[in-house]
């Protein structure tokens, strides 16, 4: 929620006046960049301060709406140039999306500007100091109270970084701050708590992001930041502290993304992209994690063994769609390892008052690594003493930092809002998890996690095949594009899928979609349908164990005897299915808990599809954010 970018270069002094090597890139056009790469972040207005020598005041624009508007605006009235930029992509909290409420803020006297991520939740108590000291605001946001705090304090010290350890101390909930003074017009100062912020390092330039994705295109080397901590950035140096002004550490690290995979690569959106990548991040998340033995080495859980051989419970934390991939896994963790798995939603498990000890594992599931709901029940679950191990996709961030252990999934960067590569790389980590819990507690012969793994690995290329089927899915969807309301039905692995399915045409197409367990159908949802109503079923392989097929072909004559329009997701060679769909999408066979990762893929297509042919905005769904770094 929300992206900020920080930057500061030489290029602007022409070589650098002390002998180090200049950096040639102009500030605003960093940070346009790293704003362009952190808009999924939030879209509600975009904006920009930059300090350069000789300039006695801030330059600064902003904007409501995408980032487009402010590069319009930009182009208008153009800044000067400058050696310091912060910039931020907006998610409305406190106050609308206006130009005024967009960051950054400034301080009466024009010399500092503000951008802010998070919710200072102390900040009335705070205006109503400021303005009984005389202060006068000029927006609804939080965000300016930390503006005017740091301007003060400013005042006094004379100096950025203590000013800034200053009102850290002072300012309640959740917050990553940048500032810039005219003053100091090499330096960017940035705090954090509860709130992501990156360094990236470079020559004769520093930077600061949300996440690596806003500097990946200019550096790789990052610095992990901790809680409560001070960065102060200058051309030629980075120094951390904490609130205290303590000097502190932080973890460098290398990114392994590749600025390309940031980009769109030829397709009309980042989501018809990601969808594409699936292949290579279930091929890229199974890579390397076996020795010359063929046995599991989760080489990066260090969780002790025998700590993993007591656990007796494990509870899955996660939201949206991190959330139905927990799902997908309780079913084959539990089968493989015969541990009973619970899957609940961060923000509900949190505040239950869960039954947790040190013999729980809990595996917080987060694309981002940053969702804050999720974050809260990973420290929640640890002071209860259970172990966590975290399942996430992005290097540097908060979540796996404050768990005991972390698999990565390696899907590459996520940009869409709406998530899909992360998904299906989520549940191969979490299969990757159970398999190697599976192999320590001996509940599974060495040669049946062998198979098991080999399974997974043919998946990619099964995938890919889903893909190539998918102009059948997109020109379904075309002509659906006036539906009102869309149901999805599953059975077993296929209920979260079902559910997933919903939620991509809610987020993406803005209609009515719901989920439901196939069983569940006669116990009310069969109400609902009606002559012509959609209804998405995912129906088992045939080969599925308990007769689920049979009985998921049941329901399908249950819904088409009552008018249902049915659309059926069915493994090749599935003739019994065949006479009771009106349109069916064919995914390749595979043993039935691998079935989720092909069969949610023609959901992901339709959704897309259906979402463009509204006319919709598919990777930057309206109201939504791609990490919610807000309770
Ligand atoms: C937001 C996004 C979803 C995502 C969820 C969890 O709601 O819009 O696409 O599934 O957060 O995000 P995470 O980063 O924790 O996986």
């Amino acid at each position: 929620m929300c992206g900020i970018v920080g930057y500061t270069g030489l290029g602007l002094l022409e070589g650098g006046a002390d002998g180090t090597p200049a950096a040639t890139r102009h500030p605003l056009e960093v940070t346009l960049e790293g704003l362009r790469r952190l808009e999924y972040r939030g879209y509600d207005s975009a904006g920009v301060a930059l300090a350069g020598p000789g300039q006695d005041h801030i330059a600064f624009a902003k904007k409501s709406g995408k980032l487009s508007n402010l590069v319009g605006e930009l182009e208008e009235h153009p800044l000067p140039a400058a050696t310091a930029a912060i910039g931020h992509t907006r998610w409305a909290t406190h106050g609308g999306p206006t130009d005024t409420n967009a960051h950054p803020h400034l301080a009466a006297d024009g010399k500092l500007a503000v951008i802010h991520n998070g919710i200072i939740e102390n900040f009335a108590q705070l205006k109503a100091e400021l303005v009984d000291a005389g202060v006068t605001f000029r927006s609804e946001t939080d965000t300016e109270v930390a503006a005017q705090l740091l301007a003060q304090q400013y005042a006094q010290t004379k100096n950025l970084t203590e000013a800034m350890a200053v009102t850290a101390r002072r300012l309640e909930g959740t917050f990553t701050l940048l500032a810039v003074h005219a003053d100091d017009p090499l330096t960017v100062v940035g705090a954090r708590h509860d709130s992501p912020l990156v360094v990236g390092l470079g020559e004769g330039e520093n930077f600061l992001g949300s996440d690596v994705a806003a500097f990946i295109a200019f550096t790789k080397e990052a610095l992990e930041l901790g809680q409560d901590q001070i960065v102060t950035i200058t051309p030629t140096s980075v120094a951390v502290s904490d609130f205290q002004g303590n000097p502190a550490d932080a973890k460098r690290f290398t990114v392994d993304w590749d600025a390309a995979a940031a980009e769109k690569s030829g397709f009309d959106s980042f989501m018809d992209k990601e969808i594409h990548d699936q292949p290579h991040a279930v091929a890229d998340t199974l890579l390397g994690r076996t020795d010359l033995d063929g046995r599991l080495t989760l080489d990066e859980i260090h969780i002790d063994e025998a700590v993993l051989r007591a656990v007796d419970k494990i509870i899955v934390i996660a939201c949206g769609t991190a959330a139905y991939a927990g799902h997908v896994a309780k079913y084959a963790i539990e089968h493989w390892c015969r541990i009973p798995v619970e899957v609940e939603l961060s923000h509900e498990f949190r505040y239950r008052d869960p039954i947790v000890n040190e013999k729980t594992l809990v595996v917080a599931v987060s694309q981002s690594g940053e969702t804050m709901d999720t974050l809260m029940a990973v420290r929640h679950a640890r002071e209860q003493g259970a172990k966590v191990l975290s399942i996430v996709n992005t290097r540097g961030s908060t979540i796996p930092r404050e768990s005991d252990a972390v698999l990565y999934t390696h899907a590459g960067p996520e940009i869409a809002v709406a998530s899909t590569k992360a998904f299906l790389s989520q549940i191969t980590a979490a299969y990757l998890l159970g398999l190697y819990l599976a192999q320590l507690r001996g509940n599974k012969f060495p040669d049946e996690i062998a198979a098991l793994l080999n399974e997974l690995r043919d998946l990619p290329a099964k995938v890919q095949t889903v893909i190539e089927r998918g102009e059948y899915v997109r020109a379904t969807a075309r002509s659906m594009k006036d539906a009102t309301s869309v149901l999805f039905l599953g059975r077993h692995v296929g209920y979260p899928v079902a559910l997933e399915g919903a939620l991509k045409l809610k987020e993406l197409a803005y209609i009515h979609a719901e989920g439901f367990a196939a069983g569940e159908l006669k116990h009310g949802p069969i109400a609902l349908i009606d002559e012509g109503q959609p209804v998405f079923v995912v129906v088992p392989s045939p080969q599925a164990r308990h007769g689920l097929h049979s009985k998921v072909v049941s329901n399908i004559q249950e819904i088409r005897a009552r008018g249902a329009r049915t659309l059926v997701i069915a493994e090749d060679g599935d003739d019994e299915v065949r006479k009771y769909a009106d349109e069916i999408f064919w995914i390749p066979k595979a043993p039935s808990l691998l079935q989720p990762l092909l069969a949610v893929v023609p959901l992901q297509i339709f959704a897309m599809a259906l979402a463009t042919a509204k006319g919709l905005d598919v990777d930057q769904p309206r109201n939504l954010a791609k990490s919610v770094t807000v309770e």
